[in-house]
């Protein structure tokens, strides 16, 4: 019998009880692909008595996900609650200081201390990963740290918040204006608790600082991320640029510049026919363009159950078979503090 991989997953929300059903439903696929089974030892969350509609009973419980961070029998902490200090931070650091593996899915958290925690993370040896907390299910994290790691990615460009992208295309294929659609999509859910982490742009600025890291080797640098949300776009806007042949995407730009790294995350007009332009409701794409590959476009769910604890199983898979990549793709402590150039025109498609 070969030695499983032990997991404690702190947080069992939407993508919590996604990794709890994907590790219960797929064991048998799982054990054969990584060598070795994936079991989960315990688990924490606020509420031990709220249904989940998964059984839990099978692991054991802790209230506090520092203790479940440092129990002997987890070797993977997995990170599955948010917010970018408290519990998430301190579960984080404890979990690296006992000798553990760390995945989340913790965009929050990472964009703000991600320099520290993975410098922390290699100190001890161990890895952090965060496939999940860019754009959901699809696996931008993975294709610039490991597919593209032969290439200098030139651009990375994309749209990375489906709640925007759903508010924008919902307004302009019926014709309703900001106000009554932002509060459509309150009432389906589709919103954080606190908005403007999505339609600020907030959000979508900590997934482009995560991926501009690995894409140009540099430290994350969310506070130079320019920011502007889709609050101020009218339905006259979205009219405008649809006579003009363009749709208006809260878009994120990355790519090193002779005057240093320029982040964006604003609306910008991108043709109707482009891929960016032809983008509907929730979903997410991520365009990366590197000098030898050319442009790699990648599309698909960046949020919701499934795609996001798709990404974190990747992370997981990874850690089973003994893939150990650095947290942004190099050393943390190789990466370069950029100059952060002054956001510059509206951006290129
Ligand atoms: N939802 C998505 O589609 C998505 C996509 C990409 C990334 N993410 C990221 O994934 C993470 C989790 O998101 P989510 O949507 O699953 O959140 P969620 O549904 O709100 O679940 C959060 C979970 O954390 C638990 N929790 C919160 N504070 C805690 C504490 N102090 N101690 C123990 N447990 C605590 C909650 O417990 P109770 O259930 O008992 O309240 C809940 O189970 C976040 O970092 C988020 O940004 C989410």
């Amino acid at each position: 019998m070969t030695t499983p991989l032990r997991l404690g997953i702190a947080g069992l929300g939407t993508v919590g009880v996604g990794v709890v059903r994907i590790v219960r439903k797929h064991a048998k696929v799982l054990e054969a692909r990584a060598g070795r089974p994936i079991t989960i030892s315990a688990v924490a969350a606020r509420s031990r008595s709220k249904d989940r509609g998964v059984p839990i009973t099978d692991y054991a419980w802790e209230d506090d996900p520092v203790a479940l961070a440092r129990r002997d029998d987890v070797d993977v902490f997995v990170e599955l609650m948010g917010g970018s200090d408290g519990p998430a931070k301190a579960a984080t650091e404890a979990a690296i200081a006992a000798g553990k593996d760390v995945v989340t899915a913790n965009k929050a958290m990472l964009a703000i201390h991600g320099q520290a925690l993975a410098e922390a993370a290699e100190a001890e040896g161990r890895v952090l990963r965060f496939e999940a907390a860019v754009a959901g299910g699809i696996p931008a994290v993975k294709a610039l740290t490991e597919s593209l790691a032969g290439n200098e990615i030139t651009r990375v460009l994309g749209v990375m918040n489906g709640t925007c992208n759903y508010i924008l295309t919902r307004m302009e294929k019926a014709h309703l204006g900001y106000n009554k659609v932002f509060a459509e999509a309150s009432d389906l859910g589709y919103l954080e608790a606190d908005p403007r982490l999505d339609v600020g742009g907030i959000d979508a600025g900590h997934k482009l600082a995560l991926l501009a890291a690995i894409a140009f080797g540099t430290r994350v640098d969310f506070d130079a991320v320019a920011l502007e949300g889709i609050e101020r776009i009218t339905i006259e806007d979205i009219e405008r640029a649809s006579d003009m042949g363009y749709r208006i995407k809260l878009l994120g730009v990355a790519r090193m510049t002779g005057r240093g790294l320029e982040q964006r995350m604003q609306p910008c007009l991108v043709p109707k026919g482009s891929p960016l332009g032809r983008l509907e409701g929730a979903t997410n794409m991520v365009v990366l363009e590197g000098d030898s590959v050319g442009q790699i476009v990648l599309r698909g769910a960046g949020a919701g159950e499934g795609p996001t604890a798709s990404a974190v199983m990747s992370d997981v898979m990874d850690i089973a078979r003994g893939t150990r990549v650095s947290t942004f793709g190099q050393p943390a402590g190789t990466l370069e503090r950029p100059a952060a150039a002054a956001s510059a025109g509206p951006a290129p498609h």
